[in-house]
């Protein structure tokens, strides 16, 4: 018996018992990434989802989370396994004190078995969880790592097997669920790409970034809700030079709340903009007379509403 969702919207249901909420596209993604057993690779945005689908996948289905998080440098003796050299060391020491006399293919038969291999993220997201279930591994911001090691992944995306030249083929008994994500700092190549489904995640539409921060900040006041992501929605309209995510909006919507706010005003939105915008030239754009205007807008519209 499957513990996977049947269908689309059970999809979604399961993924909203998380916390998370996702639009019809990507828990169309998500289910047919389950379904058919493929990889599936995120881009879009910073903070609008990417790794908490991870995540919530695994905590929903009961999963461990297997994560690799890239960064330049990451080789496979990071990534997938490396030989336990000191304890091989030891092991031949041994064999020589107590004369054994083993010929030497018989030690490196000893010393090349699974006892003397470490095991890192992508070999571990090959095993079984002690429930026999497969894990999900996600593979954070791969377009930091070096492009070289996009080829290591290839065949545990294609195949979900790494071979170690010493021992041989490890494959998994059953795929890990596995989650790809990058922030497009440089492009994944295409042979990783075809290996997976595809799904940009984009920002929210106003209607799903409210249902999300009622879930994700339920103390903040549902008026003060509605500004914040009214506010943030004119926000990304603009030129700036880093746009605020969906972790931005529930970070001020929780600042805001803990200051007792229940609807916006200038000094309140001036002295928080920190928690929503991290550069300074962003923050010397929109404070004072555009927060202003922004929030005079966000008030005008709710009053057109009411109105109309
Ligand atoms: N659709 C959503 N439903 C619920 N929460 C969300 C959703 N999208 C984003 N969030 C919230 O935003 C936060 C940031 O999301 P996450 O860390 O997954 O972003 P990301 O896309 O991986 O960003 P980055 O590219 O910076 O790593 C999460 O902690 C989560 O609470
Ligand atoms: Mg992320």
């Amino acid at each position: 018996m499957s513990d996977l969702p049947a269908s689309v919207t059970e999809t979604a249901a399961l993924l909203a018992r998380g916390g998370y909420i996702a639009g019809e596209a990507l828990a169309t993604s998500t289910f047919l990434a389950l379904k058919l057993k493929r990889p599936l690779l995120l881009e879009g945005e910073p903070g609008t989802g990417k790794t908490e689908l991870a995540k919530v996948l695994a905590e929903t289905l009961g999963r461990p989370l297997v994560r690799l998080q890239c960064y330049e440098g990451l080789d496979l003796a990071s990534a997938a396994y490396e030989w336990n050299y000191s304890r091989q060391l030891i092991h031949i020491r041994a064999a020589e004190a107590a004369g054994e006399g083993l010929s030497t293919s018989a030690l490196e038969r000893d010393i090349y078995s699974g006892d003397y291999l470490l095991k890192r993220p992508l070999l571990q997201a090959l095993e079984l969880s002690a429930e026999g279930r497969s894990p999900v591994l996600l593979i954070d911001e791969l377009d930091r790592a070096d492009e070289p090691f996009e080829a290591f992944l290839l065949e545990i995306l294609g195949d979900y097997q790494i071979t170690i030249p010493e021992l041989g083929v490890i494959a998994a008994k059953e795929p890990p669920i596995t989650i790809l994500t990058s922030n497009r700092t440089r492009e994944v190549h295409d042979a990783v790409r075809r290996r997976c489904f595809y799904h940009w995640i984009d920002f929210p539409t106003a209607g799903r970034e409210r249902e999300i921060l009622s879930l994700k900040v339920p103390e903040a006041a549902a008026e003060l809700t509605r500004q914040v992501v009214a506010f943030v929605q004119g926000l990304r309209r603009m030129d700036l030079y880093k746009t605020p995510g969906v972790a931005e909006s529930i970070n001020w919507a929780q600042a805001l709340a803990s200051l007792d706010c229940v609807a916006l005003d200038p000094a309140k939105v001036d002295s928080t903009l920190g928690t929503l915008l991290k550069y300074q030239d962003d923050i010397a754009r929109i404070q004072g007379s555009e927060a202003a205007r922004l929030i005079e807008e966000v008030k005008g519209k709710a009053r057109a509403d009411a109105a109309g």
